[in-house]
């Protein structure tokens, strides 16, 4: 058996845990909306064609903000055409995914959806082939009360009272030589800097994320976030952060130390954003919305095969990968290491909700489901609200083969609102159990009432349709003293005072 010790402090603080850590994303692309969230006629469709049964796991998942409508896809649309009545509005080639784009569902629709999902929405701009005043003019759309041109248009087309729409991105991945209308980062940064001038001066309350790079290993990384920041930084709240990893060589232990990597590209982000703040002698800081991460390479070859059978098709099956037990582990990895920068990561999206890389999956002829990575994230969103506390943990460490000095267990600690605690831990190792010695000095007594674990003899194993409970959590029983975490697994230790 492995050993590792953890000592936490009531009184030592990361930060107060924004919810918004655990948010979604929702892009037109693939089946997300399409015979995801939307499918007129399906079973359990209701009057406005959404899919209950998806709201029931979108709700189990408490997703407090899901950000619409790209991605990509944003980049080329044109949000004028999702509105009005259905049967007007213009079906589009989308450039980004190849396919065709009906326009079915709206930012009316999707706010009405997001209602009923309880989640916020949180609306991406396109910034690509659109220009500020198109920014300008859909804030008005969805968020001015009356009495305007596109504020009355709002409510002639059924939404009576404002969206109120709070978080919005200015594009995506603009750095990208893929996207439409890409900029250089001088480029970007002065547009970025117009349209939020423009947001705001429509609504003061919005805030707003600014696109970081497409991912730490941009060529332009670290160049792109200080010459962005040094053109918008008094008009924005965040910069985007977006990551995907991949054990494409079948390498576990390497896989799993991927949070190494992330780590480090939080850090790098936090110190580029304040080496601007400080050149400028700011008094405000610019956060961190890392608002797309997740487990992304199962399903790449399938998307050429796709678009060879089906050129232009609409709600393709693109993207859509089956995740095993250890994409969960490094899922729950990358909540741990959210959760441990805290103070600064205060939004971060899933990429992305509903069959497009997703924790849930649909049959548009059946049911759906929820994936192996569904759970991780079910319990961090449902236990890991309040505050980070600082970990300090004693474990062994061992080499990978990108990385040096990888912690065996990871972890991170949650004081929750009701008083109680609960620590989210995985054990790295793939061969021994690790026994956690926990040092809760300053807690009194505390009691641990449940322990729940993630764990799989097979480390492809995956949740299926016919066979959905095949990777899902169990309930330990709660050990006296320290507690054994199974290798490779994911735990959820919960007490109580
Ligand atoms: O989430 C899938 C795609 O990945 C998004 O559209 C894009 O922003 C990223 O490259």
């Amino acid at each position: 058996m492995r050993k590792a010790k953890m000592i936490l402090d009531r009184d030592y603080l990361i930060a107060d845990i924004d919810k918004r850590l655990y948010g979604n994303f929702i892009e037109h692309l693939g089946r997300a909306v399409y015979t995801g969230i939307y499918q007129p006629g399906h079973p359990t469709a209701d009057s406005e064609g959404f899919r209950q049964d998806v709201i029931d796991l979108v709700r189990r998942l408490d997703v407090p903000v899901t950000r619409y409508p790209g991605g990509n896809f944003v980049s080329g649309y044109d949000w004028r055409d999702g509105i009005g009545p259905k049967d007007k509005r213009p079906k589009r080639l989308d450039l980004a995914w190849k396919t065709t784009e009906p326009n079915e569902v709206g930012i009316h629709e999707f706010a009405a959806w997001a209602k009923k999902a309880n989640t916020e929405v949180m609306y991406a701009v396109n910034l690509g082939t659109g220009t500020p005043d198109d920014a300008r003019q859909v804030v008005e759309y969805a968020n001015h009360p009356k009495g305007t041109q596109l504020s009355d248009l709002r409510r002639k087309n059924g939404a009576r009272d404002p969206l109120d729409i709070k978080l919005w991105c200015l594009g995506n991945e603009m750095d990208g030589p893929w996207q439409m209308g890409a900029k250089t980062a001088y480029e970007y940064g002065r547009i970025a800097n117009e349209a939020a001038k423009l947001m705001k001066l429509v609504d003061p309350s919005i805030e707003l994320v600014a696109c970081g790079s497409s991912n730490s290993g941009m060529r332009t990384f670290g160049e792109w976030e200080y010459e962005v920041l040094t053109e918008c930084y008094d008009n924005v709240d965040y910069i985007s952060l977006h990551t995907y990893y991949g054990n494409r060589t079948n390498d576990t232990n390497d896989f799993l130390a991927r949070t190494m990597d992330l780590d480090q590209f939080i850090k790098t982000v936090v110190a580029l954003c304040d080496a601007v703040g400080g050149k400028k002698h700011a008094k405000k800081r610019i956060q961190l919305s890392f608002d797309e991460w997740n487990v992304w390479y199962h399903s790449n070859q399938r998307n050429e095969e796709i678009y060879k059978e089906q050129p232009w098709g609409t709600a393709l099956e693109l993207l859509e990968e089956t995740y095993n037990f250890e994409d969960a582990l490094l899922v729950g990895l990358m909540l741990i290491t959210f959760l441990k920068n805290a103070d600064r990561v205060r939004i971060a999206c899933m990429a992305q909700l509903v069959n497009v890389i997703a924790p849930i999956m649909t049959n548009p002829n059946g049911g759906a489901w929820a994936q192996t990575i569904f759970y991780p994230l079910m319990q961090a969103s449902k236990f890991g609200r309040g505050k980070s506390l600082q970990p300090i943990i004693t474990c062994e460490k061992h080499d990978t083969k990108s990385f040096t000095d990888v912690p065996l267990v990871d972890a991170a600690a949650v004081l929750n609102d009701d008083g109680g605690l609960t620590i989210f831990a995985v054990n790295r190792s793939l061969d021994e159990a690790a026994e956690l010695t926990l040092d809760l000095r300053s807690f009194g007594k505390l009691t641990l009432k449940e322990h729940q674990v993630l764990v799989h003899d097979d480390l492809k194993a995956v949740n299926t349709e016919k066979n959905p409970d095949n990777v899902v959590p169990k309930a330990l029983k709660p050990e006296k003293g320290a507690v054994v975490l199974p290798k490779a697994s994911w735990n959820v230790l919960r007490f109580e005072a």
